[in-house]
């Protein structure tokens, strides 16, 4: 269907400000929920503010630039006061589209638009636009700057937009950071956020505390009067992303750029657009998991034919080096030449050996994997970590006792496919020399799935993995595997803003911490899981990696003192609360074939959805969602509480009326807990209906995981 474009009568209210008189333009959501107010102050600032059925979301707040010439560094008139409105256009858009994966099948574009002219006075004024989208479930918000005469290319010293809260809210917040987002997420009031308190400094990689008053996005937050709100941005493309300080004495947050070496924010060329800001905000906790805002304010698909891009169930050689069983390199870790393979002396516990990994083929063939990931295959593992090197890799050299052409016959033989792996050490510019030749070589030998990452300072020094340059690289992976048609799955990343649905072979981001922290550091919090979905998760899917059953790690290695702070039914549940088109049953197969009929649920569980049902949710606290598998009449539910221990009850009104299906729960045992029993589980089965409300019992940090599969 065509974008609809109804002039809408908007309301436009007087008040006095000062002596001068302004007109505030509102525009409300379809549903009438959501208002926003637009206007220029008395000073000619452009303002903003944002009610949710009648009450402030974002108090009034300002908007705007700091510009620079892009040759001399001279200042341009700052964009921020002595505007003038040239033009005002209201339309509106009604459409569906159908993603090429996701938590439901097609999805609604529904909201109401004001477009805004602006422009300074006099002969060297410069011109740009603000584009508000108003949905029922939030606002987006981007600035464009049109073609013009006096502003071909520019810099962005500052962007200087406001979100004013209406008070001192609870915030689920990581701090604020131009590399990592590996943090863990901490709940306080807005006035309390404190990046530099050491319980919050939890990062391993490069990271860099630039002001400690200060988030990062998405952030999640929740009003005393009940409002649950997320800032986060959409369609991230050629900008850095954005921080947010904090005045702990108004609660106003206000954009912070990630700079690059020089301290300048973007490097812009009108015509340009930011993305946008984006404000989710509902009175329900289960719509701010369920709002597709963010995916709508990006571009559609570019990829015409998506039939090569498959949502993937994998397992890897990967766990087994982060548990220390085995290692990523050959030789040993002692600064050895990179690319002399030849003259390396083999410790004996390399990971990635032609054996181990045909054994993982196995297993993945035989319980219904697609797909096999093997890290540490090629030279240079031995000097990678921490050297700020610029030629660790180069993605086409195994090592000795891994067979390339051996494995691609064997995984081919077994219907598996095999994921590549690129760490890049963050030595981007190396990476960006070799990509074409590095995916030439993975479709040569079978690859159709790559995993990046990007741990270490990134090169070119003094770029930062949230800056303008790496945002383009990012950008540029994804539309280069595209060319290849390689599936696309970033670790260490910027945060996601929704550009999976312009790339979807970009399946799945890191950029938090996963798994792998249970492995070798305090681990994750039992609330990790609960907080994520309203954070990180807002901007797309994560490789997250769970599934981990040996939940006790000194079981590999006597000295390590590190468990993982969940249940084992919690670790099933995490399946369906993660939505994710890329999911990873972590755990080595030995752990597996202890439990088959835990793993069962892992083996049955879909990574692609026709719908999702968010029963209930509290940031936080728990989450419950159910849903149904792609294509199929099979549905899921996943349950997961934080440290406290919780009852719940599902009410399964959402099966199908007249049919009756099967439930299989993987329940916590009566005497599960997370930190005494968390692996005692038990699976029970019984026939339900769409009259039957099921009662699950939740351990500490557990979890209950249901399959609904139709009686035949
Ligand atoms: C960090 C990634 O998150 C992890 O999955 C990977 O195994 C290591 N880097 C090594 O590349
Ligand atoms: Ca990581």
């Amino acid at each position: 269907m065509p974008v609809k474009r109804i002039l809408l009568i908007s309301i436009t209210l007087f008040f006095v400000s000062g002596i001068f008189a302004q007109t505030k333009t509102v525009v409300s959501s379809p549903n009438k929920n959501i208002q926003l107010g637009f206007w220029l102050s008395d000073k000619g600032a452009p303002m903003y503010e944002l009610t949710y059925k009648n009450k402030a979301v974002v108090l009034p707040s300002s908007m705007g630039f700091e510009l620079k010439k892009t040759m001399n560094d001279e200042a341009l008139p700052a964009l921020k006061e002595g505007l003038t409105i040239t033009s005002s256009t209201q339309t509106s858009n009604d459409t569906k589209w159908k993603p090429v994966w996701g938590d439901v099948k097609e999805i609604r574009d529904n909201y109401n638009q004001l477009a805004v002219s602006l422009s300074q006075k006099g002969d060297k004024a410069i011109t740009f636009n603000i584009i508000f989208k108003v949905f029922d479930d939030g606002l987006g918000f981007r600035y464009e700057f049109p073609e013009q005469k006096n502003l071909t290319h520019f810099i962005v010293k500052d962007e200087a937009t406001q979100f004013r809260m209406a008070g001192d809210h609870k915030a689920f917040w990581i701090p604020g950071d131009f590399d990592s987002n590996e943090f863990n997420p901490n709940v306080s009031n807005l006035g309390e956020v404190n990046g530099e308190n050491p319980k919050y400094a939890a990062n391993i990689y490069a990271h860099q505390f630039f002001d400690t008053n200060s988030a990062q996005t998405p952030l999640m937050m929740k009003s005393k009067d009940g409002l649950y709100i997320n800032i986060h941005e959409a369609a991230l493309v050629n900008y850095p992303a954005m921080n947010l300080h904090i005045n702990k004495k108004d609660f106003t947050l206000t954009s912070v750029l990630v700079p690059d070496a020089l301290g300048n924010k973007a490097y812009l060329q009108a015509p340009a657009k930011t993305p946008w800001r984006t404000i989710i905000v509902s009175d329900k906790a289960t719509d701010i998991l369920a709002s597709h805002t963010i995916l709508n304010l990006n571009d559609p698909s570019v990829i015409k034919d998506p039939s090569w891009i498959k949502p993937t169930k994998y397992v890897g050689v990967w766990w087994e080096m982060h548990i220390g069983k085995s290692t990523w390199d050959y030789a040993g870790s002692q600064n050895a030449t990179s690319f002399d393979a030849a003259g390396l002396k083999p410790t004996g516990k390399h990971g990635a050996n032609t054996a181990n990994v045909k054994r993982y083929i196995d297993f993945a063939s035989k319980n219904g994997f697609d797909g096999v990931l093997v890290e540490g295959w090629n030279v240079g593992w031995e000097d990678w970590f921490g050297q700020f090197k610029e030629n660790v890799f180069d993605f086409v050299t195994p090592y000795p006792d891994f067979d390339v052409k051996a494995l691609q016959q064997y995984a081919a033989s077994k219907k598996v496919k095999l994921i590549m792996h690129h760490e890049t050490s963050a030595s981007v510019t190396n990476y960006e020399r070799q990509m074409d030749t590095a995916y030439r070589f993975m479709k040569k030998f079978g690859y159709d799935a790559v995993k990046t990452g990007y741990v270490g300072h990134i090169i070119p020094r003094g770029e930062h993995h949230d800056g303008q340059w790496m945002v383009n690289h990012y950008v540029r992976v994804a539309k280069k595997t595209a060319e290849y048609k390689i599936m696309l799955d970033a670790h260490e990343p910027v945060r996601p803003t929704g550009l999976c649905r312009t790339y979807p072979n970009w399946l799945a981001c890191e950029a938090a911490r996963g798994m792998e922290f249970n492995a070798w550091s305090e681990g994750n919090r039992p609330e990790h899981d609960v907080i994520l979905p309203f954070t990180r998760f807002m901007g797309g899917p994560m490789d997250y990696t769970p599934g981990i059953f040996q939940l006790d790690l000194s079981y590999w290695d006597k000295n390590k003192k590190e468990t993982i702070h969940t249940t084992l039914a919690k670790q099933l549940a995490l399946y369906v609360t993660i939505c994710s088109p890329l999911q990873m049953a972590a755990d080595l197969p030995e752990s597996y074939e202890k439990k088959m009929d835990a793993f069962q649920f892992i083996k049955d569980v879909a990574v692609d959805w026709d719908d999702s049902k968010y029963l209930e949710a509290e940031p936080g606290d728990y989450i419950t969602v159910a849903r149904k598998a792609k294509g199929k009449d099979n549905w899921f539910v996943g349950s997961i509480t934080d440290e406290n221990a919780r009852t719940t009850t599902v009410d399964l009104s959402f099966l199908d009326a007249g049919k009756k299906y099967t439930a299989t729960i993987y329940a916590d045992a009566d005497d599960a807990s997370y930190d005494k029993n968390p692996a005692a589980y038990k699976i029970t089965k019984q026939v339900v209906d769409n009259k039957t409300t099921l009662t699950l019992k939740l351990a500490t940090s557990g979890g209950c995981a249901v399959s609904l599969v139709p009686v035949k």
